[in-house]
Formats: structure tokens, sequence, C-alpha cells
């Protein structure tokens, strides 16, 4: 069976600005691939390629096998779109809002009732039909406009932030939405996010900066290169204890995590066995110093350090 996404070398630019400069990516049925970057990465112009809505310069798409440039009709039939600032209409309501883009994507209006009920059923929206939609809460806002983006049965979903401004608890709610779509359905979802926890639910991740795709992989081989070479201290006063661990000359970078800072080594015996003394000695309290695991954060903000100093 061919990848349900397809994208090879996507160019797209605007004026000087390379928004998507040589992206690549396949997703599966049933995967869920994470578009991970800081903002103006070209992450909403990507997704924009691969949805239609943009003609790439160079590169191209196909979409269940379907060339995007060839059949753009059949390829997009087979696409659902969240976009980041997407649009309801406020004055309509909950089901009339669904009705409207059933009809839009060409849904028989003879089913258009049961599908719709399906749908607000699925995303925990049934007994809202006829709130109107200005009057929503931002995370039913979001729920209702995933409903319209799989009004037509779509086999690849493309979200864009789908989760920004949403409470912790709806974007855990979210989640279960789109990992039943993956599991139940078989569906491609590709979810662009500025949140480390959510790229980690992902199967796959690209991390997108200044138009391109730094690196991809799993989750768990992202932070392989990382393994050994990240250590947690909890020490006190934090931004002494940064400034001291910063000066050693083994120790890459100091993240601060809550309360505590990550420190990335070149090697750890040295400063494991070096910090102590010197946090000591500058009057730092330290309550613990030890090997962690890295996370994706300690991964993208060293490849981004990489990345301004290949670009400086
Ligand atoms: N329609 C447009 N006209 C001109 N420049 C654009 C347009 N759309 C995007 N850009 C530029 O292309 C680059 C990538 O923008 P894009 O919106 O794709 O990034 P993003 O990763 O989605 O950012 P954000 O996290 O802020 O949503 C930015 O420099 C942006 O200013
Ligand atoms: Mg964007």
């Amino acid at each position: 069976m061919p990848a349900l996404i397809e994208a090879d070398d996507l160019h797209k630019s605007f004026s000087h600005t390379r928004a998507v400069d040589g992206v690549s990516l396949t997703v599966n049925a049933g995967e869920a691939y994470g578009v991970v970057g800081p903002d103006g990465a070209g992450k909403t112009t990507a997704l924009r390629l691969l949805v239609g809505a943009y003609t790439p310069e160079k590169g191209s798409v196909c979409i269940a096998g379907v060339d995007m440039r060839r059949d753009p009709e059949k390829a997009r039939a087979a696409v659902g779109y969240l976009a980041q600032r997407f649009s309801l209409y406020t004055d309509l309501t909950v089901f009339e809002n669904l009705r409207f883009f059933g009809q839009v994507r060409g849904v028989s209006p003879k089913g258009l009732p049961d599908r719709a009920a399906e749908l607000l059923k699925f995303v925990g929206l049934h007994g809202f039909e006829d709130r109107l939609a200005g009057n929503l809460s931002g995370g039913m806002r979001q729920k209702l406009g995933l409903a319209c983006a799989l009004v037509h049965r779509p086999k690849v979903l493309l979200l864009d932030e789908p989760t920004g401004g949403v409470d912790p608890l709806t974007r855990q709610d979210f989640w279960q939405l789109i990992i039943r779509l993956l599991t139940d359905e078989g569906v491609a979802v590709v979810v662009s996010t500025p949140y480390m926890d959510e790229a980690a639910r992902c199967n796959r991740l690209g991390f997108m900066y200044s138009g391109k795709l730094l690196i991809q992989g799993s989750p768990r081989e992202l932070t392989a290169g990382l393994v050994g070479r990240v250590l947690e201290l909890s020490a006190q006063p934090k931004e002494q204890a940064r400034a001291v661990s910063l000066a050693d000359p083994e120790v890459e970078d100091a993240l601060a995590f809550g309360d505590r800072l990550h420190l990335r080594v070149t090697r750890p015996d040295g400063p494991l066995a070096r910090l102590p003394q010197a946090l000591g000695s500058a009057g730092v309290t330290v309550s613990r110093l030890r090997p962690i695991p890295p996370n994706l954060e300690d991964v993208f903000i060293s490849l981004l350090e990489h990345a301004g100093e290949a670009t400086a």
C-alpha cells in the first residue's frame, strides 16, 4: 500500500522569504507525524502545500497515490484540514456549520444529518447542535473545527496547531480523538504543534527551522543522540547555579525546566566530578546533580543552536 502522504522536495517562497525550502516527508496510514518548530519556521506553509492550497515552485505532493498537480480535486477530496486560524460562522449554529462544511465537501444532503450526529458525538458536542458557534468556548470551537475537517471522511488529516490557546484538559481530550482516528480509522495525521508533550505523542517528528526539516525520526530516535549528555541540576540560587555551570568547559548549555536546570554536556564525567565543588565554593546549595534521559526539548534547543551557528 502506498503511503497516504508523500511529499518530495517541496519549495515555496514569498518574495524574498524561502518559507518552505526542500521539504520531503512520508506518512503512512495510522501514523501521526508532528511538525515542530519556532514561529515563522514554515509549518503553516508546509501544511498548505500538502492540502493543495499553494502550488509548490518545485517538488510534488501525492495523497493516497494521487498526484496533487495531476488531479487536484481527487487528491484534495482525501484531505481534511484544520487551519491555524480557521473560521467558523459565528452566527450559524453548531449543526449549521457542520452542514455548510459538509455541503462544500460534497457530502450528500441525505447523509448529512446522520454524519453530523456521528461527528458531534465523536467530538463530544452532542447536545450542542443548536448553540451558535459564536457562543462556544475555545476548546469547543476547536472540536467543532475538527468535526468540520472530518465531515467528508478524509484519509488524511492536517492539523495546524490545533490546540493553541486551549486548556490542558481539553488538549488531552483532543489527543484522545486524534488517537482514535489513527487506531480505529487508520487516518494519516500531520499535526504542527509548539508543545513538546504533543510532539512526544507522534509516531514520527520533523523539526522545522527556516523552511527546512532539520531532522526527522521517532521521538526515541531523535533523543538517542543526546543519551548520556544531559545532567539534571537542582540548586539554589538558580541563576548563579546556571552561571557557574556554564563556566565549566564541558557544559554546552543550561536550560531551565521549572525549578531544575538541564545541563547539556559534551561528556558527563568531568562536570559530575567538578561541579559540586565549583558550585559549593560559589555559595550555591546543590540538592541534586545526576544524569537523566534527554527529552525532545533538549534535542531541539541543541539543534537550534547549531542551526543558528550555521546561519550566523
Ligand atoms: N502569505 C505570505 N506572504 C508573505 N510571507 C509569508 C506568507 N505566509 C508566510 N510567510 C512567511 O513565510 C515564513 C513561514 O511562515 P509560516 O506561517 O509558514 O510559519 P509557521 O511555522 O507556521 O509560523 P507560526 O508558528 O507563527 O504559525 C515566515 O517568514 C512568514 O513571514
Ligand atoms: Mg503557522
